[in-house]
């Protein structure tokens, strides 16, 4: 087997592996885990927070409002998602129950933390030359440490430690909760940020 296929076999096992994982609470109460996907060897790498409620029903990444928005960047910056490795720094949605509706939480550190030995393998089959980071909960788990997301947008940031490169910026749903008044500028701002990685999409 060449040396892809078996990295693609090995993703494959991990996202099973995801689904029977209960090392944080998060596992028993999701519909499924929900891995990450695209080519291995992709030059990108793009990192979110964790399942949305569409994502956690559907099994995939990114395919419900944010994902929606994600996409539209994807084409408007002339990348193809096809040729993205997409996941998440935690493979479960975190919720709240509010009458019929699912309301997400924001994963704590410590279910980051336990989640994050599967974002390295998947980085380890990967191996992308560089990651984008969708908000803060992406931002530090792909540098070990704190990001002000606001303060560090928009520029690659290397990682001494991994000499990891990864562009850090908003996740879509800020973009999505943002002051309609400000979208459009946000929008474009939030394209520019990503144009950053453009040179590897090429
Ligand atoms: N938000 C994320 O961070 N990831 C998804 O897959 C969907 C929404």
């Amino acid at each position: 087997m060449s040396h892809r296929n078996e990295a693609t076999a090995a993703l494959k096992a991990l996202s099973v592996a995801t689904d029977a994982c209960r090392e944080c609470p998060l596992g028993a109460h999701a519909t499924q885990s929900v891995f990450g996907e695209g080519p291995v060897g992709a030059a990108l790498m793009v990192v979110g927070e964790q399942p949305g409620d569409k994502e956690d029903l559907v099994g995939r990444p990114f395919v419900g409002p944010a994902g929606k928005l994600f996409d539209r960047a994807v084409a408007e910056l002339g990348w193809s998602r096809e040729k993205l490795y997409v996941t998440n720094a935690v493979k479960h949605f975190k919720y709240e129950p509010r009458g019929k509706r699912r309301m997400h939480k924001t994963p704590g550190q410590r279910e980051v933390d336990a989640c994050h030995h599967w974002l390295e393998s998947e980085m380890e089959l990967v191996q992308p030359r560089a990651c984008i980071a969708l908000g803060g909960t992406a931002a530090r788990s792909l540098l070990g440490r704190p990001v002000a997301v606001m303060t560090e947008r928009g520029q690659w940031v290397e990682d001494a430690a991994t000499g990891r490169r990864v562009l850090v910026t908003l996740h879509p749903s800020a973009l999505l909760r943002g002051d309609p008044l400000q979208r459009e500028a946000a929008w474009e701002a939030w394209l520019k940020d990503l144009s950053m990685a453009s040179e590897l999409m090429k």
